[in-house]
């Protein structure tokens, strides 16, 4: 279990096993809890991704935290990007990168992934719902394509010291976000990120848009350039096409399986 007692954050909660720590911000954030509280599971039941998809938690071998944000401003998700990987890298000296919109790989692997949700909870008060799943120590029975951070530094890892170390980047760069805006995120963001200027596919709800990813806007869309048009795209899955060892065969890389 997490050693409590090396914990620096300021309403933090710790639990054995929930269905969803998202779920349970969402119930303090109700009653009334402050911006940035936090709450950490060892074991999710229903621990939910993106686009509907299942996230499987690690217990002990992972982080699975989520925290409240009473102000949002839509690149969040990306900013929070960056500030994960920020703390990969720095602290870690790790090769991680960036995977549009809010996505941590190591060697075509995820290591980590972000779901903020929204409710009201008051008449006119919205709560924002952060959740960070990353996987950190190696677990043998895993599902295809995922990573851990253990893999990708030499570097010794205390759980306890990461999160209070990606906490910490958290807050100082959303202040950053609020008082100079998106724009050295948005650099950093594209300096970090998988595929960009090369040909990839997005995968949105109903279809598939193809062309070359060319960067993001200052809403954090991709922007993919096609022959005759450049689309926005806000939300969707980013896809590559691969040749595998030459054979005339073709693949989709993707992280869509869990
Ligand atoms: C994604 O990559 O699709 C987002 C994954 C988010 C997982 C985290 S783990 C903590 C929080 N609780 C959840 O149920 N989901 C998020």
């Amino acid at each position: 279990m997490l050693d409590l007692s090396k914990i620096t954050i300021k309403n933090f909660k710790y639990f054995e096993s929930v269905s969803s720590t998202n779920d349970i911000i969402l119930e303090m954030a109700k009653n009334g809890a402050e911006e940035y509280s936090c709450c950490f599971a060892e074991e999710q039941a229903k621990g939910r991704g993106r686009l509907e998809r299942v996230w499987q938690t690690y217990p002990y071998k992972s982080l699975a935290f989520s925290f409240v944000l009473y102000n949002f401003q839509e690149v969040i998700p990306l900013v929070l990007c960056c500030s994960l990987h920020t703390v990969l890298k720095n602290k870690f000296q790790s090769n991680v990168v960036i995977k549009w919109p809010n996505d941590i790989y190591f060697n075509e692997c995820k290591l980590s992934g972000i779901l903020v949700e929204s409710y009201p909870v008051q008449s006119s008060k919205r709560a924002y719902i952060v959740g960070i799943g990353l996987n950190v120590f190696a677990e043998d029975d895993k599902l295809d394509m995922v990573g851990f951070l253990e893999d990708a530094t030499d570097i010794a890892i205390s759980r306890e010291e990461l999160l209070n170390n990606l906490f910490k980047q958290i807050k100082e760069d959303i202040a950053n976000l609020q008082k100079n805006g998106f724009g050295q995120f948005k650099d950093y963001f594209m300096q970090n990120c998988l595929y960009l200027n090369q040909q990839i596919s997005v995968n949105l709800h109903n279809k598939v848009e193809s062309g070359e990813f060319v960067g993001i806007n200052d809403s954090g869309y991709l922007i993919l350039k096609q022959k005759e048009v450049i689309l926005n795209i806000p939300a969707g899955q980013i896809v590559q096409k691969k040749w595998i060892n030459g054979h005339n065969k073709r693949i989709y890389t993707n992280s869509n399986i869990w």
